[in-house]
């Protein structure tokens, strides 16, 4: 019962895994030696064949026997052999391709774990900005984004429009007068004095923006729009900034398209016909006080 307790020898699997490679190690070099003799015994063969047995005496290529081009083709596979023997199998054999192989699992490791983060770091930024849209859309039903763009839509340049179409200025009159028009703070700026008969709205990140008596300064879209509650159509009349935050909230569209293409600094969104409607649709062509033709296009969220 106490008597001593027979040791057995322990072999890892590190130690296991070298002496398999020895014993493959030792395969591949038998293998090749006996290719060698072979081949030594083989083109001895051939040389005899020819010479003294006189087989395919008469054959010849570029005036030199046949056996001398068996022999250096035979050469050459031996030498490829040895080549695979002394350098593929030594420096690409099994245990090369295991630690490729591992590093390029644990790259992937890496990346999936990325992956991940980003996307939970997305589904929140997606779940915190549906409820940001739910809550917009309690408080409001009737906002339009007012915009002209051109066919590369193309809203602005320098902070300042890039066109002036003297019909475009009439409709935008005619619809925003008496209503809210909510802004961002560039767009504001761009104007030389706020547009008569009309509350400004203006969106700033600032908590001491400084504006006119009249002018509404608030923090998000978000408020912007609260404080419009009142009015039944708010506009929201840029820029590139507001408008791509607002496509999402907003019920109507009144977009005049200039068809042509313009060099500029800011941008339309694309407008998603999966989701807008056209419903009206006023071509304006070119004259003297338009050097661009247009047309008026309303889309309705489905
Ligand atoms: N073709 C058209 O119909 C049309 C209409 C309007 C404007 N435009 C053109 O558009 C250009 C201006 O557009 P833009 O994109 O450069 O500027 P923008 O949208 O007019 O204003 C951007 C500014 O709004 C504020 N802002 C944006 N998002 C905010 C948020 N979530 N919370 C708080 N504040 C926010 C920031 O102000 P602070 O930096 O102060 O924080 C930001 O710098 C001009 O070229 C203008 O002429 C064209």
């Amino acid at each position: 019962m106490f008597g001593k307790k027979k040791v057995k020898p322990q072999i890892d699997q590190e130690q296991l895994e070298l002496i398999k490679n020895a014993q493959r190690r030792v395969k591949q070099k038998k293998r090749l030696y006996s290719h060698f003799v072979i081949f030594l015994i083989g083109a001895l063969f051939l040389v005899l064949a020819n010479t003294v047995l006189g087989i395919g005496d008469t054959v010849k290529f570029f005036d030199i026997d046949w056996f001398v081009f068996a022999i250096f083709i035979w050469l050459f596979f031996l030498l490829y052999h040895i080549f695979n023997v002394f350098v593929t199998h030594k420096f690409m054999g099994k245990e090369w391709e295991k630690i490729q192989l591992d590093k390029l699992v644990a790259k992937q490791k890496i990346r999936i774990n990325k992956l991940k983060t980003q996307l939970e770091k997305e589904d929140i930024h997606i779940a915190k900005t549906e409820v940001y849209n739910d809550e917009i859309s309690k408080m409001q039903q009737n906002i339009t984004i007012i915009v002209a763009a051109a066919k590369n839509d193309a809203i602005g340049k320098d902070n300042q429009l890039i066109w002036h179409l003297k019909d475009d200025l009439k409709r935008f009159k005619a619809l925003t007068s008496g209503h809210h028009i909510i802004m961002g703070r560039k767009t504001f700026e761009s104007f030389p004095k706020p547009l008569p008969n009309r509350t400004h709205v203006v969106i700033t990140r600032q908590s001491d923006y400084k504006a006119p008596d009249g002018v509404i300064i608030v923090n998000s879209l978000k408020e912007a729009i609260e404080v419009s509650k009142n009015d039944d159509r708010p506009f929201i009349i840029g820029g590139g900034e507001i408008y791509k935050q607002a496509m999402s909230v907003a019920d109507s569209i009144e977009l005049t398209r200039v068809h042509d293409d313009f060099e500029a600094d800011t941008f339309f969104p694309e407008i998603d016909e999966t989701i807008w409607e056209e419903t009206a649709n006023i071509y304006h062509g070119m004259d003297d006080n338009h050097k661009h033709a247009f047309t008026f296009l309303t889309y309705k969220r489905k």
